[in-house]
């Protein structure tokens, strides 16, 4: 998106003359005419914080026995995720100066025809979030990993997935790549996790289908490692796809990671097996860094955005999310908290490979007049919600699709609850 961005860069940022680039070298703030980015939301993002963190510390503190050693992990990870949430928030404002200075930004395009429509929103934020949350994941193995620990290699492969993926998403804001090239890049950043995974490679087979099969356990070799790959490939593209709403992207992770955590307190609560309890505590001390400097991010990015998370944040909580399921080891459940992420692929099918035009942007028609927003033939959830429930505004789209997100994370708590013992 940048470089069309770039091309298209308007005169108040000028660009210096052979005689000024030394001046400009000594120049220590970034110096842009643009006025600084809207304070955060942090009333909106405060009321988010106790929303999650009532119930979870409930399950962890009281609900479930968890081991004391677990569970001292468990509070340094969130105070870290702490920090980690106060560094995004403190930084954001910052970056954003700087990525305007180098034209990266866009334009509210739900907002095209109003003063707002016409203001350059700071693009890529979510450079600022991978950061936080690589540093932060990093210095959490000094507090939980002996030398000899054998989840040393896989957290760190895991590092290295998001990593990657936060440096493909980065390329991809600023050169804006075509989106067949983009579908490909989830599965090269999961090469290093593919790579070092050592976990095994079989799957449990549903109760009610082993007298089909004749087997209870089925191992799936290097066909796994396939799996694992498409599943980065689904979680990245398909958190993506579902976006064009200020504050879409951020909301799903932030509602799906709030669930992933819940899952997992749930799961080492009511296991006894020590190395079932490890892959859900993994899971933990990843997606709550994820959810906390998510939060940062979402308190600049909700309705009106001050900035934009771009492909860099999309690919970056996709990629998080699709590694923690893997070696977490709850891939399918993983699936069903991506319900609306699923129904928006389906529906983008047909503009996907080319049967219907696919245009650069499928977002609703906004009305100036009214501020309201209706829905295209575009296939998106976006639009298929517009369709069914008539005209809103922005802000209550999100909103709606939030709730929409959270209902299937409580329906897949209910349909495990009712399938328990009887699936597997
Ligand atoms: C994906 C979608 C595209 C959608 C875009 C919005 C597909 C195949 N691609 O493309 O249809 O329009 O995401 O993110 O489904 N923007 C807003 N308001 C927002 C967020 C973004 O107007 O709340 C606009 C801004 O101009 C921003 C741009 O979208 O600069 C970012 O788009 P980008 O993330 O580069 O689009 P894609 O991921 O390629
Ligand atoms: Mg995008």
């Amino acid at each position: 998106m940048a470089a069309r961005k770039r091309a298209s860069a308007p005169q108040s940022v000028k660009e210096p003359s052979p005689k000024e680039i030394d001046k400009t070298h000594q120049i220590k703030s970034p110096v842009t005419d643009d006025p600084p980015i809207a304070p955060p939301k942090s009333g909106f993002i405060f009321k988010l914080i106790l929303f999650f963190s009532i119930p979870y510390l409930y399950l962890i503190f009281y609900h479930y026995k968890i081991d004391l050693e677990l569970r001292r992990s468990i509070i340094i990870n969130a105070g870290l995720s702490l920090v980690g949430f106060f560094v995004t928030l403190r930084m954001i404002p910052v970056a954003s100066r700087y990525v305007i200075r180098r034209n990266l930004f866009g334009y509210d395009i739900n907002k095209r025809g109003t003063p707002q429509g016409a203001v350059k929103v700071p693009e890529s934020l979510g450079i600022v979030v991978g950061i936080s949350f690589l540093v932060l994941a990093i210095v959490f193995q000094y507090f939980n990993f002996t030398s000899d620990s054998n989840w040393l290699v896989e957290y760190n492969a895991a590092l290295a997935s998001i990593c990657f993926m936060t440096l493909l998403g980065f390329v991809d804001d600023v050169l804006d790549v075509p989106w067949r090239v983009k579908l490909l890049l989830p599965s090269f950043a999961a090469l290093p996790l593919l790579m070092a995974y050592a976990g095994h490679t079989t799957i449990i087979i549903p109760k009610p289908l082993i007298p089909y099969l004749g087997m209870d356990v089925l191992d799936l070799g290097w066909i796994y490692k396939l799996y694992m790959g498409l599943l980065a490939v689904f979680c990245t593209n398909s958190i993506n796809i579902h976006a064009g709403l200020n504050g879409l992207e951020v909301g799903q992770t932030v509602v799906i990671a709030f669930a992933i955590l819940v899952h997992n307190v749930m799961q080492i609560g009511a296991s006894t097996d020590p190395e079932y309890k490890q892959a859900h505590a993994f899971s933990i001390y990843l997606v709550q860094p994820l959810l906390a400097t998510s939060l940062g991010l979402l308190a600049y990015n909700w309705y009106p955005s001050s900035v934009f998370v771009g492909d860099t944040y999309t690919y970056f909580a996709g990629m998080t999310m699709a590694v923690v399921g893997i070696l977490g080891h709850f891939s399918e459940t993983l699936l069903i908290f991506f319900f609306p992420q699923v129904l928006n692929f389906l529906l983008s099918l047909p503009q996907l490979f080319g049967f219907i035009a696919c245009p650069r942007h499928r977002l609703p028609r906004f009305d100036p007049q009214t501020g309201l927003l209706t829905g295209t033939n575009d296939g998106t959830l976006v639009n298929f919600f517009l369709r069914i429930f008539g005209r809103k505004t922005e802000k209550s789209l999100c909103t709606y699709l939030l709730v929409f997100q959270g209902v299937f994370c409580c329906f897949c708590f209910l349909l495990r609850y009712l399938l328990a013992g009887w699936y597997k």
